[in-house]
């Protein structure tokens, strides 16, 4: 997941999590991760936590190399559909503003904005950007 991280987030943005933040998160109760494999190569991620009846995607990721072919749609698709099993009603994640290829995949997997979070993220540069928080119910197929 790291390499994949690594060369899926443009480092301008700070984005990408440490291995300590990582596993950190991937060990607590309730969280769970997919991944996109070709040919033995992990492609694509997705990591995922639920709280009750809500569940947060934390990170999708797809290696540059391979996107523009559904992997991203896969790997949301699949994690709206493990949530709904495991009792989740609503799926949130947060997205940093100008992020068009993440903000695409969100819309087509039905998402909608529902708050801002003014100056969340900062890049390398000091340049500062919002965070879009984003929400999906799971009751209803989308
Ligand atoms: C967002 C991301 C996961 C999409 O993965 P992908 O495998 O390319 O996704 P898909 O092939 O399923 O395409 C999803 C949609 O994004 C669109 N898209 C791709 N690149 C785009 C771009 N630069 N601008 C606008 N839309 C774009 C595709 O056209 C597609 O929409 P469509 O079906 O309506 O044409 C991938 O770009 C990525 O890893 N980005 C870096 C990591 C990141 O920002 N993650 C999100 C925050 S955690």
């Amino acid at each position: 997941m790291l390499v994949v991280m690594a060369d899926a987030f443009d480092p301008r943005f700070g984005e990408a999590w440490s291995g300590a933040q990582l596993t950190g998160t991937m060990i607590q109760a309730g969280s769970w991760t997919r991944l996109a494999i070709d040919d033995d190569l992990v492609v694509g991620f997705t990591l995922c936590r639920r709280i009750v009846d809500e569940t947060e995607l934390l990170l999708v990721g797809v290696r540059r190399d391979w996107r523009g072919r559904g992997i991203g749609s896969i790997l949301m698709a699949t994690a709206a559909t493990e949530a709904t099993g495991f009792g989740a009603r609503s799926m949130f994640l947060e997205m940093r503003d100008g992020n068009a290829a993440a903000a695409q995949l969100y819309h087509n997997q039905g998402f909608v904005e529902v708050g801002r979070r003014r100056d969340y993220y900062r890049g390398v540069d000091g340049q500062r950007f919002d965070a879009i928080t984003f929400r999906r119910n799971l009751d209803v197929a989308s």
